[in-house]
Protein backbone atom coordinates (compact mmCIF):
# COMPACT_ATOMS: atom_id res chain seq x y z
CA UNK A 1 0.00 0.00 0.00
CA UNK A 2 0.88 3.47 -0.91
CA UNK A 3 0.83 6.25 1.96
CA UNK A 4 -0.50 8.69 -0.65
CA UNK A 5 -3.84 7.39 0.55
CA UNK A 6 -5.35 10.60 2.12
CA UNK A 7 -7.28 12.47 0.28
CA UNK A 8 -6.83 16.62 -0.82
CA UNK A 9 -10.25 16.75 0.78
CA UNK A 10 -8.75 15.41 4.17
CA UNK A 11 -5.69 16.99 3.70
CA UNK A 12 -7.79 20.95 3.37
CA UNK A 13 -9.02 19.80 6.65
CA UNK A 14 -5.91 18.91 8.36
CA UNK A 15 -4.35 22.23 7.04
CA UNK A 16 -6.92 24.04 8.79
CA UNK A 17 -7.17 23.07 12.07
CA UNK A 18 -3.35 22.91 11.93
CA UNK A 19 -3.40 26.30 10.94
CA UNK A 20 -5.36 27.03 13.77
CA UNK A 21 -3.14 25.46 16.08
CA UNK A 22 -4.66 24.98 19.89
CA UNK A 23 -7.83 27.00 19.26
CA UNK A 24 -10.54 24.87 18.03
CA UNK A 25 -12.66 25.42 15.56
CA UNK A 26 -16.45 25.17 14.32
CA UNK A 27 -17.60 22.42 11.78
CA UNK A 28 -19.35 24.88 10.02
CA UNK A 29 -16.24 27.26 9.73
CA UNK A 30 -13.69 24.20 8.83
CA UNK A 31 -17.28 23.81 6.08
CA UNK A 32 -16.78 27.33 5.07
CA UNK A 33 -13.10 27.46 4.62
CA UNK A 34 -12.30 24.30 2.44
CA UNK A 35 -15.49 24.81 0.47
CA UNK A 36 -17.56 21.36 1.78
CA UNK A 37 -21.05 20.69 3.15
CA UNK A 38 -21.42 20.76 6.75
CA UNK A 39 -22.10 16.84 6.65
CA UNK A 40 -18.61 16.09 5.27
CA UNK A 41 -16.55 17.37 7.72
CA UNK A 42 -17.33 15.18 10.31
CA UNK A 43 -16.78 11.78 8.13
CA UNK A 44 -13.19 13.32 7.27
CA UNK A 45 -12.33 13.73 10.53
CA UNK A 46 -13.25 10.43 11.52
CA UNK A 47 -11.33 9.11 8.15
CA UNK A 48 -8.32 10.96 9.68
CA UNK A 49 -8.79 9.50 12.79
CA UNK A 50 -8.67 6.13 11.27
CA UNK A 51 -5.18 7.56 9.58
CA UNK A 52 -3.94 7.77 13.24
CA UNK A 53 -4.50 11.39 13.55
CA UNK A 54 -6.02 12.55 17.26
CA UNK A 55 -8.74 15.76 17.24
CA UNK A 56 -10.62 17.20 21.13
CA UNK A 57 -14.08 17.98 20.43
CA UNK A 58 -15.58 20.22 22.52
CA UNK A 59 -19.33 19.90 22.79
CA UNK A 60 -20.69 18.96 19.86
CA UNK A 61 -18.86 20.35 16.71
CA UNK A 62 -16.11 22.00 18.05
CA UNK A 63 -12.51 20.30 17.20
CA UNK A 64 -8.92 20.92 17.46
CA UNK A 65 -6.10 18.78 16.02
CA UNK A 66 -3.91 17.02 18.63
CA UNK A 67 -1.43 15.32 17.31
CA UNK A 68 -0.49 14.09 13.75
CA UNK A 69 0.89 10.33 13.36
CA UNK A 70 4.78 9.35 12.71
CA UNK A 71 3.66 8.42 9.56
CA UNK A 72 5.70 9.39 6.20
CA UNK A 73 2.25 11.01 4.49
CA UNK A 74 3.66 13.04 1.89
CA UNK A 75 1.67 15.98 2.83
CA UNK A 76 3.22 15.09 6.00
CA UNK A 77 6.84 15.46 4.44
CA UNK A 78 6.06 18.40 2.37
CA UNK A 79 4.69 19.94 5.49
CA UNK A 80 7.30 23.10 5.78
CA UNK A 81 9.96 21.87 4.02
CA UNK A 82 12.50 24.10 3.01
CA UNK A 83 13.94 23.20 -0.33
CA UNK A 84 13.15 23.85 -3.89
CA UNK A 85 13.85 20.31 -4.73
CA UNK A 86 14.95 17.53 -2.90
CA UNK A 87 11.63 15.65 -2.04
CA UNK A 88 9.24 17.95 -3.99
CA UNK A 89 8.28 14.80 -5.80
CA UNK A 90 7.70 12.04 -3.38
CA UNK A 91 6.47 8.03 -3.55
CA UNK A 92 5.80 6.74 -0.13
CA UNK A 93 5.26 3.14 0.62
CA UNK A 94 4.47 1.34 3.47
CA UNK A 95 5.84 -1.84 2.57
CA UNK A 96 8.51 -2.09 -0.05
CA UNK A 97 11.82 -4.45 -1.29
CA UNK A 98 13.94 -1.73 -1.21
CA UNK A 99 13.66 1.99 -1.86
CA UNK A 100 17.03 1.97 -4.15
CA UNK A 101 15.67 -0.86 -6.36
CA UNK A 102 12.38 1.12 -6.67
CA UNK A 103 14.23 4.30 -7.15
CA UNK A 104 16.80 3.17 -9.61
CA UNK A 105 13.57 2.00 -11.78
CA UNK A 106 11.85 5.20 -11.47
CA UNK A 107 14.93 7.18 -12.40
CA UNK A 108 15.16 4.85 -15.68
CA UNK A 109 11.78 6.08 -16.61
CA UNK A 110 12.61 9.55 -16.06
CA UNK A 111 11.42 10.57 -12.60
CA UNK A 112 13.17 13.82 -11.69
CA UNK A 113 16.07 15.21 -9.95
CA UNK A 114 15.03 15.13 -6.01
CA UNK A 115 12.73 12.73 -6.67
CA UNK A 116 12.14 10.90 -3.09
CA UNK A 117 11.31 7.42 -2.80
CA UNK A 118 10.53 6.48 0.96
CA UNK A 119 9.16 3.53 3.03
CA UNK A 120 7.82 2.73 6.74
CA UNK A 121 9.77 -0.98 6.28
CA UNK A 122 11.23 -2.78 3.61
CA UNK A 123 11.70 -6.67 2.79
CA UNK A 124 14.66 -6.29 1.27
CA UNK A 125 16.85 -3.51 2.09
CA UNK A 126 20.36 -3.36 0.61
CA UNK A 127 23.36 -2.26 2.54
CA UNK A 128 26.84 -1.89 1.23
CA UNK A 129 28.91 -4.65 0.22
CA UNK A 130 26.38 -6.74 -0.60
CA UNK A 131 25.17 -6.94 2.99
CA UNK A 132 21.09 -6.43 4.47
CA UNK A 133 20.05 -3.23 5.37
CA UNK A 134 17.82 -4.38 9.28
CA UNK A 135 14.53 -2.41 7.79
CA UNK A 136 11.64 -3.21 10.04
CA UNK A 137 8.09 -1.13 9.89
CA UNK A 138 7.83 2.00 12.07
CA UNK A 139 10.60 2.89 13.97
CA UNK A 140 13.47 3.50 10.97
CA UNK A 141 14.13 5.98 8.39
CA UNK A 142 14.70 3.98 4.66
CA UNK A 143 14.78 6.53 2.01
CA UNK A 144 16.37 6.95 -1.43
CA UNK A 145 16.73 10.22 -3.45
CA UNK A 146 17.42 10.36 -7.19
CA UNK A 147 19.99 13.06 -7.89
CA UNK A 148 20.97 14.10 -11.53
CA UNK A 149 24.48 16.10 -11.37
CA UNK A 150 25.80 17.84 -14.23
CA UNK A 151 29.41 16.26 -13.24
CA UNK A 152 31.84 13.75 -14.50
CA UNK A 153 31.11 10.39 -12.86
CA UNK A 154 34.74 10.44 -10.93
CA UNK A 155 34.32 13.91 -9.64
CA UNK A 156 30.74 12.66 -7.97
CA UNK A 157 32.46 10.30 -5.75
CA UNK A 158 32.39 12.92 -3.17
CA UNK A 159 28.68 12.84 -3.03
CA UNK A 160 28.32 9.80 -0.25
CA UNK A 161 30.51 11.92 1.51
CA UNK A 162 28.19 14.95 1.02
CA UNK A 163 25.51 13.21 2.05
CA UNK A 164 27.03 11.67 5.60
CA UNK A 165 28.07 15.34 6.60
CA UNK A 166 24.81 16.22 6.03
CA UNK A 167 23.79 13.93 8.01
CA UNK A 168 26.41 14.21 10.62
CA UNK A 169 25.54 17.45 10.92
CA UNK A 170 21.59 17.09 11.06
CA UNK A 171 21.56 14.58 13.85
CA UNK A 172 24.26 17.10 15.97
CA UNK A 173 21.63 19.66 15.33
CA UNK A 174 18.74 17.75 16.91
CA UNK A 175 18.83 15.77 18.70
CA UNK A 176 22.29 16.81 19.76
CA UNK A 177 24.37 13.93 19.41
CA UNK A 178 28.38 14.05 18.46
CA UNK A 179 27.47 11.83 15.24
CA UNK A 180 31.06 11.17 13.20
CA UNK A 181 31.26 10.10 9.92
CA UNK A 182 33.40 6.59 9.41
CA UNK A 183 34.65 6.86 5.93
CA UNK A 184 33.42 6.64 3.52
CA UNK A 185 29.78 6.87 4.74
CA UNK A 186 28.49 5.41 7.98
CA UNK A 187 27.31 7.81 10.12
CA UNK A 188 28.45 6.40 13.64
CA UNK A 189 27.36 7.80 17.75
CA UNK A 190 29.01 6.44 20.61
CA UNK A 191 31.35 4.33 18.10
CA UNK A 192 28.03 2.67 17.08
CA UNK A 193 26.64 2.66 13.97
CA UNK A 194 23.49 4.81 13.37
CA UNK A 195 22.99 5.52 9.87
CA UNK A 196 24.41 3.82 6.89
CA UNK A 197 24.53 5.43 3.36
CA UNK A 198 24.00 3.28 -0.06
CA UNK A 199 25.00 5.00 -3.78
CA UNK A 200 24.18 3.32 -6.99
CA UNK A 201 25.12 5.41 -10.15
CA UNK A 202 24.89 5.28 -13.89
CA UNK A 203 27.35 6.72 -16.34
CA UNK A 204 26.92 8.23 -19.70
CA UNK A 205 30.26 8.18 -21.45
CA UNK A 206 32.59 10.24 -18.91
CA UNK A 207 29.44 11.80 -17.12
CA UNK A 208 27.05 10.48 -14.71
CA UNK A 209 23.43 9.48 -15.78
CA UNK A 210 21.76 9.56 -12.29
CA UNK A 211 22.66 8.73 -9.03
CA UNK A 212 20.61 7.17 -6.25
CA UNK A 213 21.55 7.78 -2.90
CA UNK A 214 20.26 5.32 -0.34
CA UNK A 215 20.13 6.08 3.45
CA UNK A 216 19.22 4.08 6.14
CA UNK A 217 18.71 5.52 9.99
CA UNK A 218 18.00 3.52 13.41
CA UNK A 219 15.58 6.04 14.63
CA UNK A 220 13.16 4.48 17.62
CA UNK A 221 14.73 0.94 17.66
CA UNK A 222 15.35 -0.62 21.33
CA UNK A 223 18.28 -2.70 22.01
CA UNK A 224 17.03 -5.93 21.86
CA UNK A 225 15.11 -5.30 18.24
CA UNK A 226 18.16 -5.44 16.84
CA UNK A 227 19.49 -9.05 15.01
CA UNK A 228 21.96 -10.48 17.23
CA UNK A 229 24.54 -10.08 14.66
CA UNK A 230 25.01 -6.76 14.85
CA UNK A 231 23.16 -5.61 18.18
CA UNK A 232 26.37 -4.95 19.62
CA UNK A 233 27.41 -2.36 16.75
CA UNK A 234 23.82 -0.51 16.53
CA UNK A 235 22.72 2.32 18.34
CA UNK A 236 19.15 4.17 16.82
CA UNK A 237 18.28 7.66 18.56
CA UNK A 238 16.33 6.66 20.78
CA UNK A 239 18.58 4.21 22.60
CA UNK A 240 20.97 7.67 22.24
CA UNK A 241 18.20 10.37 23.90
CA UNK A 242 16.28 8.04 26.06
CA UNK A 243 13.57 9.63 24.10
CA UNK A 244 11.32 8.90 20.89
CA UNK A 245 12.28 11.01 18.05
CA UNK A 246 10.14 11.94 15.42
CA UNK A 247 11.12 10.82 12.05
CA UNK A 248 9.37 13.29 9.73
CA UNK A 249 11.18 16.15 11.26
CA UNK A 250 14.87 14.25 11.10
CA UNK A 251 13.98 13.94 7.34
CA UNK A 252 13.27 17.35 6.37
CA UNK A 253 16.22 18.55 8.42
CA UNK A 254 18.24 16.36 6.47
CA UNK A 255 16.51 17.27 3.13
CA UNK A 256 17.24 20.50 4.16
CA UNK A 257 20.51 20.43 5.22
CA UNK A 258 22.03 17.80 2.35
CA UNK A 259 19.90 20.64 -0.41
CA UNK A 260 22.23 23.00 0.35
CA UNK A 261 25.61 21.10 0.84
CA UNK A 262 24.52 18.95 -2.58
CA UNK A 263 24.03 22.17 -4.71
CA UNK A 264 27.14 23.54 -3.28
CA UNK A 265 29.24 20.41 -4.26
CA UNK A 266 28.05 20.25 -7.80
CA UNK A 267 29.22 23.90 -8.64
CA UNK A 268 32.48 24.50 -5.72
CA UNK A 269 33.08 20.24 -5.40
CA UNK A 270 33.65 18.67 -2.47
CA UNK A 271 36.99 20.90 -1.24
CA UNK A 272 35.34 23.64 0.75
CA UNK A 273 33.44 21.01 2.59
CA UNK A 274 36.79 18.92 3.34
CA UNK A 275 37.22 20.19 6.57
CA UNK A 276 33.82 19.57 8.27
CA UNK A 277 34.39 16.18 6.93
CA UNK A 278 38.06 15.64 8.53
CA UNK A 279 36.30 17.37 11.81
CA UNK A 280 33.56 15.01 12.21
CA UNK A 281 35.69 11.80 10.63
CA UNK A 282 36.32 8.88 13.33
CA UNK A 283 39.04 7.20 11.36
CA UNK A 284 42.01 10.34 11.27
CA UNK A 285 44.96 9.37 13.22
CA UNK A 286 43.69 6.28 13.68
CA UNK A 287 45.00 2.50 13.21
CA UNK A 288 43.33 1.03 10.86
CA UNK A 289 42.81 -2.69 8.45
CA UNK A 290 41.64 -2.81 5.51
CA UNK A 291 42.10 -5.40 2.52
CA UNK A 292 43.46 -4.90 -0.73
CA UNK A 293 43.40 -7.16 -3.96
CA UNK A 294 42.68 -9.63 -1.18
CA UNK A 295 45.64 -9.37 1.65
CA UNK A 296 44.77 -7.44 5.02
CA UNK A 297 47.05 -4.33 5.24
CA UNK A 298 47.05 -1.94 8.73
CA UNK A 299 47.67 1.58 8.21
CA UNK A 300 46.95 5.27 10.09
CA UNK A 301 44.45 6.43 8.56
CA UNK A 302 46.20 10.20 8.02
CA UNK A 303 43.78 12.16 5.60
CA UNK A 304 40.66 12.62 3.12
CA UNK A 305 41.77 14.26 -0.40
CA UNK A 306 39.96 16.65 -2.30
CA UNK A 307 38.36 13.63 -4.28
CA UNK A 308 37.27 11.74 -1.02
CA UNK A 309 39.89 8.80 -0.86
CA UNK A 310 41.40 8.13 2.13
CA UNK A 311 44.80 9.01 2.67
CA UNK A 312 46.82 5.63 4.73
CA UNK A 313 49.93 5.80 5.83
CA UNK A 314 51.55 2.36 5.82
CA UNK A 315 54.71 0.73 6.03
CA UNK A 316 54.46 0.41 1.78
CA UNK A 317 53.93 4.01 2.53
CA UNK A 318 51.27 6.07 1.11
CA UNK A 319 48.16 4.10 0.35
CA UNK A 320 44.83 5.76 -1.29
CA UNK A 321 41.28 3.95 -0.53
CA UNK A 322 38.80 4.81 -3.05
CA UNK A 323 36.18 2.44 -1.26
CA UNK A 324 35.76 -0.74 1.11
CA UNK A 325 35.47 -1.50 4.27
CA UNK A 326 37.85 -0.18 6.90
CA UNK A 327 37.85 -1.22 10.89
CA UNK A 328 39.75 0.75 13.58
CA UNK A 329 41.97 -1.53 15.46
CA UNK A 330 41.72 0.41 18.61
CA UNK A 331 38.97 1.83 20.73
CA UNK A 332 36.26 0.67 17.88
CA UNK A 333 34.20 -2.24 19.12
CA UNK A 334 33.42 -4.41 16.16
C1 LIG B 1 25.30 0.41 4.63
O1 LIG B 1 25.59 -0.75 4.38
O2 LIG B 1 25.76 1.00 5.60
C2 LIG B 1 24.36 1.16 3.72
C3 LIG B 1 22.93 0.97 4.12
C4 LIG B 1 21.95 1.67 3.23
C5 LIG B 1 20.53 1.31 3.58
C6 LIG B 1 19.53 2.15 2.85
S1 LIG B 1 17.91 1.96 3.51
C7 LIG B 1 17.24 2.85 2.20
C8 LIG B 1 17.99 2.45 0.95
N1 LIG B 1 17.37 1.30 0.32
C9 LIG B 1 18.13 0.22 0.41
O3 LIG B 1 17.81 -0.91 -0.01
N2 LIG B 1 19.29 0.51 1.01
C10 LIG B 1 19.37 1.91 1.37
Amino acid sequence: MMTEDVTQRQIDILNVLRESGRNSLSFQSIAEKVRLSLQQIRPGLAELANWGYQFEYEGEDQVRLLSIPDIFFPHEIEQGLKTSTLGRNIHSFETINSTNAKAYSLAESGEPEGTLVIADRQTEGKGRLGRDWFSPGGVGIYFSLILRPKMSASGCAGISLIAALSLAETVRESPELEAMIKWPNDILVDGLKLAGILTELTTEGDNVGFVVLGCGINVNQAKGEFPEDIRNRSISLKMATGKVVNRIRLLQDFLENFEARYFHFVSHGLAPQLPLIKEYSSLLGKNISFKRHGVQLFGIARDIDPSGMLVVDTDQGELLLGSGEVTMTENYRQ
